[in-house]
């Protein structure tokens, strides 16, 4: 009998942090394509429309929820009304991110804390949040999304020291939760196209292709990669298959990190 890995996500609730655009996106349609319904988390209204928009019109089942992950009484407040509205979540992918680049020495209080409130507090409030419902139905599956910046990266000591965080902040989540059937692992991608990139390559004053076809030539697969790859991965971690897998970080990269 042929053997079939359990990637279906019928009669989920899925929640994706920043999931109007890029990475977030690319794993909301996802998961509604193996069944999810999505719940797109986003402080920018007009890509949570467009991305319901999209998942609805391929026949996927998505809802739109306007928040900044900064902000835990709102955070609190739209778990909530999922759970009322659709079920208990049972997914939750921390993906929303910014990156304020800049090197230490002329780095500002504003850039370091920007991003560290947007990726460790964020991240935090989200799963304590998520965590809530996933204890009641024992189970779970939390999906954080870091960086190979996590390894270090000139001009980002703001970004990969969060994304650095985040990986201490997963497998601390798995020691947790593991007991109540959740499993808590982090993606760290390479260079992944995207509107984030897009803004770094617009910062160095290069045309995209120039940029995409320079990080290119370090990539041992010989290709950029793009959102569809991180939501691949996502997707293997958020498998009822993938419970025996907890405190993982998987680099997405091409090659081999870390
Ligand atoms: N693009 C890459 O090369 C790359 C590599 C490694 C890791 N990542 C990580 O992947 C994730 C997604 O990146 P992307 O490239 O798709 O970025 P993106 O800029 O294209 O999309 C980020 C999304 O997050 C949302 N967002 C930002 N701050 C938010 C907040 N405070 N509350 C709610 N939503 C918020 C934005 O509105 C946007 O929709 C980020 O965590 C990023 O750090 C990206």
């Amino acid at each position: 009998m042929a053997y079939s890995p359990r990637y279906s996500l019928e009669g989920r609730i899925a929640c994706v942090t920043g999931g109007g655009k890029g990475i977030g996106r690319a794993i909301a349609e996802r998961f509604a394509k193996e069944g999810a319904h999505v719940c797109i988390m986003d402080r920018d209204s007009l890509v949570i429309e467009e991305a319901v928009t999209a998942i609805q019109s391929q026949g996927g089942a998505a809802s739109g929820h306007h928040l900044d992950v900064k902000d835990q009484k709102k955070v609190e407040e739209v778990f909530q009304a999922v759970e009322e509205r659709y079920g208990r979540v049972s997914i939750l992918v921390n993906n929303a991110g910014i990156t304020r680049d800049q090197l230490l020495f002329r780095m500002s209080q504003e850039e370091w804390a920007s991003v560290i409130g947007v990726h460790l507090n964020g991240a935090f409030h989200c799963t304590q949040a998520a965590q809530k419902q996933m204890v009641k139905i024992g189970y779970g599956r939390i999906i954080t999304i870091s960086s190979v910046s996590a390894l270090g990266n000139k001009g980002q000591v703001n970004y990969a020291t969060a994304k650095a965080g985040l990986q201490g902040f997963v497998k601390s989540v798995a020691l947790e939760l593991g007991p109540f059937g959740i499993t808590s692992n982090a993606v760290a991608p390479g260079f992944i196209e995207s509107d984030m990139t897009k803004a770094t390559a617009r910062r160095l004053g290069k045309p995209f292709a120039d940029f995409v076809e320079e990080k290119t030539k370090v990539i041992p697969v010989g290709r950029s990669g793009k959102p569809e790859d991180v939501a691949g991965a996502a997707l293997f971690f958020a498998g009822e298959e993938s419970s025996f897998i907890s405190g993982q970080v998987l680099y997405v990269a091409g090659g081999p990190k870390a």
